[in-house]
């Protein structure tokens, strides 16, 4: 039984995850708590005012988690906490409830790498074998990555400039719609027109697995500029071409990566993409990759929802994988606010003013 924490972003999420007697891994609760609002205002989350977001949310949040799963702190046999990467502040409150009731308890605690808990979410809803390939694609993260086994993973593709859910954010932003601009323009889009505005297909054709979206948020600021004032109708269209120029990128992307795959693991009997993060939750993200997954010969598989978009199961999820391979870590684990899935991978140069982003 062990407790999940997660407070790298902007939801404060506790879960409890076991194996039943098939040693399936059961979610017994999952409690997320989005500060969503108290960012709203400033189009964007300010990492100062997470920090204290979490620090008042914490003890509930994993109380709730106890109480909804009918368990007390006597029941818990490890404690698992996202250590890196995030925003530091909220790293540290999580990382310290979790270190705490470690302490308390005289419990195993297992740091756990936020975007390793996106990687083994196919394992947690789907009982996933490795290999497989991972379409990860959230606000700080778009990679294509080969998870091999448990911390054996190969970066084939990352993006160049910005995240996916970052590109929905901004042209979100642009465009007037609220935040999280992800689901906002999901929203709109289902109204427009997605060929009524000519925008790019970033990176097509391009030898290895990169992404880019900084050219194509430019291009639909242009396009905005040149259609404004913009009336609701417009303001659809935007979105409905945006959302499609970023579902055929993705697509195209993952199709060259899921032929690597094929021929890397040709004996595979069931070779499956999975896809992760918060972007992952849109519809049709996932229907341009289901039939570039089908092209290849893979199955698409997509976690439910609720487990796509930040959450604690994930962490405990993974944290049970580690912990089960002896991997713990003492209570002085540090927390990182970068921190590679692949650290043998180079880092990518963005061309943004904060450069790096991968
Ligand atoms: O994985 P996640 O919850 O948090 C991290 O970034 O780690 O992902 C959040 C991102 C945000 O950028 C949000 O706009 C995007 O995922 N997102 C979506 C959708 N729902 C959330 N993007 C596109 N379509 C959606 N339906
Ligand atoms: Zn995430």
């Amino acid at each position: 039984m062990i407790l999940g924490i997660e407070t790298s972003c902007d939801e404060t999420a506790a879960s409890l995850v076991s194996r039943d007697g098939a040693g399936r891994p059961v979610i017994l609760s999952n409690v997320v708590l989005s500060q969503v609002e108290e960012h709203a205002a400033f189009g964007g989350v300010v990492p100062e005012i997470a920090a204290r977001a979490h620090v008042e949310a914490i003890d509930g949040v994993v109380k709730a988690a106890l109480a909804d799963a009918g368990l007390g702190f006597g029941d818990l046999s490890a404690v698992a906490a996202t250590i890196g990467p995030g925003l530091v502040g909220g790293l540290i409150v999580g990382a310290m409830t979790g270190k705490a009731i470690a302490a308390a308890r005289g419990l195993p605690f297992v740091g756990v790498n936020h975007l390793e808990g996106h990687a083994l979410t196919p394992r947690l809803t789907d009982g996933l074998a490795y290999p497989y390939l991972l379409l990860l694609v959230s606000g700080g993260h778009s990679q294509i990555v080969l998870v091999r086994g448990l911390g054996r993973y190969e970066r084939w593709g990352t993006t160049i400039d910005d995240a996916a859910g970052e590109a929905f954010d901004k042209t979100a932003k642009l465009l007037g719609l609220p935040v999280p601009g992800g689901p906002a323009v999901e929203r709109r889009a289902r109204g427009g027109d997605a060929r009524r505005f000519p925008l790019p297909r970033p990176m097509r054709g391009e030898p290895g697995f990169d992404v880019s979206f900084s050219g194509l948020k430019t291009a639909v600021r242009q396009a905005a500029e040149r259609a404004a004032p913009l009336g609701e109708r417009d303001v659809d269209d935007l979105c409905a071409g945006f959302q499609a120029a970023v579902a055929q990128s993705l697509a195209e992307r993952a199709g060259r990566a899921m032929r690597r795959f094929r021929e890397t693991f040709p004996d595979l009997a069931a070779p499956v993409i999975a896809v992760a993060g918060g972007v992952a939750a849109n519809a049709a993200i996932r229907a341009a990759l289901e039939d570039e997954a089908a092209k290849a010969g893979l199955a698409l598989v997509a976690p439910p929802l609720k487990l796509c978009t930040d959450n604690g199961a994930m962490i405990a999820y993974a944290g049970l994988e580690r912990l089960e391979a002896g991997l713990v870590d003492g209570l002085d684990a540090p927390v990182r606010s970068r921190w590679p899935l692949d650290e043998a991978a180079a880092p990518k140069i963005g061309f943004g003013r904060r450069g790096a982003k991968a």
